[in-house]
């Protein structure tokens, strides 16, 4: 089986990484040979990291880097059994590249997307074979988080549902099956939760850590709100928040102020070095 991964940012790099590790010839396309390579660094510290911990042998990370092959043509995945998009979440250029993909790819390559509040329907409207396109969507850190949703658009037939769903399955997620609705299953959950947080933050001005410590150790999460929506990007946030609300005009959807300003400053969380917390580089 070969898969393509089209986009090599965190969530696209670490598809890909579960790809290789599941021993699945994975081609990988960046725009740019530098991001893809900065992807392939990323990917191979990870590996690295699980040799050094005894879970895997050096061996096996070098069979799993070697099954990656980086590419910036996007013709280089037409023999690809499904592919998977990872790029930016725009509308307009997801539609532009599942079209080019529709054009480049066999008649029967599956063509996932991963977006977390787009429409996969609206996706799939810009290709003339619908039937082939379905919702993969990972969640943040892809390689450790064990969810895959299996979104099925208007026009997902059980062919191509069956086929993302054995896949999530082969690269060790849990996949679970839903429909083409706003959000899915746990954005729908999760992303008005993160916003409620935050304005609890100015309502009962506890602070961040304080906050993130009471979710922590009274409500048993991994970790805390701030510290995760500083590992989300409060600009995938703030975007898939906007996208919700005009999706489904719940007040609780919409992103609080005090997130917008956060973004409009550059405060971006983990990637841009801070956010509500300060990170090394
Ligand atoms: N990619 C690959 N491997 C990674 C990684 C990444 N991005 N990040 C960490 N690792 C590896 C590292 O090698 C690390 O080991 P090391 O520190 O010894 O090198 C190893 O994984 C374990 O990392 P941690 O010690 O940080 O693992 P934890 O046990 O602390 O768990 C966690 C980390 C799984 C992230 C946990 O804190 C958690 O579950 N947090 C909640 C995350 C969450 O809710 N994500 C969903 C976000 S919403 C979303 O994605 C939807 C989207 O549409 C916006």
């Amino acid at each position: 089986m070969n898969v393509g991964v089209v986009g090599l940012g965190a969530m696209g790099a670490g598809i890909a990484q579960l790809s290789i590790e599941a021993c699945v010839d994975t081609v990988g396309r960046e725009v740019s040979r530098e991001l893809g390579e900065r992807a392939q660094t990323r990917i191979a510290h990870f590996l690295t990291r699980k040799v050094e911990k005894g879970q895997i042998e050096a061996g096996a990370r070098d069979e799993a880097l070697g099954r990656l092959t980086l590419t910036t043509e996007l013709s280089d995945l037409a023999d690809c059994d499904l592919v998977i998009e990872a790029i930016v979440e725009d509308l307009g250029p997801k539609q532009e590249l599942f079209a080019e993909l529709e054009r480049i790819c066999r008649p029967d390559t599956v063509l996932a997307t991963n977006t977390s509040a787009l429409s996969v329907t609206e996706i799939a409207s810009a290709v003339s074979t619908p039937e082939r396109v379905v919702g993969m969507h990972f969640f943040n850190p892809a390689p450790l988080m064990r969810l895959v949703e299996i979104v099925r658009a208007e026009l997902t037939p059980d062919a191509a549902f069956d086929a993302a769903y054995a896949l999530g399955e082969k690269l060790g997620k849990h996949p679970i099956r839903c429909h083409d609705t706003p959000g899915f299953v746990v954005n729908r959950v999760l992303i008005p939760l993160l916003n409620d947080c935050v304005r609890v933050l100015d309502e009962s001005r506890v602070t961040p850590e304080d906050l993130d410590a009471g979710m922590k150790f009274g409500a048993g999460w991994p970790m805390g709100p701030c510290e995760l929506l500083d590992l989300v990007g409060l600009d995938v946030h703030v975007h898939a928040s906007e996208a919700l609300y005009e999706k489904t005009r719940e007040p609780r959807m919409a992103a609080p102020p005090r997130l917008v300003a956060m973004l409009n400053a550059g405060l971006l969380g983990r990637k841009s070095g801070r956010g509500f917390y300060t990170y090394e580089s």
